[in-house]
């Protein structure tokens, strides 16, 4: 009898596509579905994500989509985040979140980072918006992730195209180091 009810419980467990808790760090990083007898698919990803914008500044919203390819079929689950490029955290957070259609992680201690599923229900679109932090000069970023075809079929690390930084903070110090190599160059050529 009990084994039975731990049978039943299993089966059910199986059908849910599970991103575990957003406390849990290395899920955050990884960005990869508790389904441990898995691995990710190594073909190309039939889901794209893309974005409404080529270049953000601190505070920029930006629109994020995610899209089945021509004739794919649906993905029941996704996790996304947006990172600096070649960086493992996330940055900024979503916001006019949709809690119908997904669910907000606390990943990296920033509350909203990270956006799941909220449940295995079918999908070939899903939007989001994002804003970038007010209080932070970001290098470029992309947007990473997870889509979750079915329980065994998963792809993790689809990126976005790069939205590259146009933070003002940036430009005057490139500004600075260029005044000060100039001024040396005309010192060595006087001596
Ligand atoms: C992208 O979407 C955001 C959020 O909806 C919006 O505020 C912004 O104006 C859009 N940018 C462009 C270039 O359409
Ligand atoms: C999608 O399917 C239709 C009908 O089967 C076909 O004509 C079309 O070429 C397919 N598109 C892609 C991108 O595979
Ligand atoms: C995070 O998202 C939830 C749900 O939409 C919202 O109630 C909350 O205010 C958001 N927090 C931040 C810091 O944006
Ligand atoms: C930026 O603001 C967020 C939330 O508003 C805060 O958690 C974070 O510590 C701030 N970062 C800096 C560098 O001030």
């Amino acid at each position: 009898m009990h084994v039975y009810i731990l049978l039943v419980l299993c089966v059910c467990l199986r059908g849910v596509t599970s991103f575990p808790n957003g406390k849990v760090e290395e899920s955050c990083e990884s960005m990869t579905p508790n389904h441990p007898e898995f691995k990710p698919q190594t073909s190309s990803s039939p889901y794209k994500v893309s974005v409404n914008s080529t270049t953000f500044t601190p505070g920029q919203t930006i629109t994020v989509t995610l899209q089945a390819a021509e004739n794919a079929s649906e993905f029941q689950g996704f996790m996304l985040q947006a990172r600096e490029v070649d960086r493992k955290t996330a940055v900024g957070r979503f916001t006019s979140i949709n809690t119908v259609q997904s669910r907000a992680l606390n990943c990296f201690n920033i509350e909203n980072s990270t956006l799941s599923q909220a449940s295995a229900d079918k999908k070939s679109h899903f939007e989001a918006t994002w804003e970038a932090p007010t209080n932070s000069s970001l290098g470029d970023i992309q947007f990473v992730v997870t889509f979750v075809k079915d329980y065994p079929v998963f792809w993790t690390m689809v990126n976005s195209s790069t939205i590259r930084s146009t933070s003002p903070i940036n430009t005057p110090s490139t500004t600075r180091v260029t005044v000060i190599l100039l001024a040396l160059t005309f010192t060595s050529i006087n001596i």
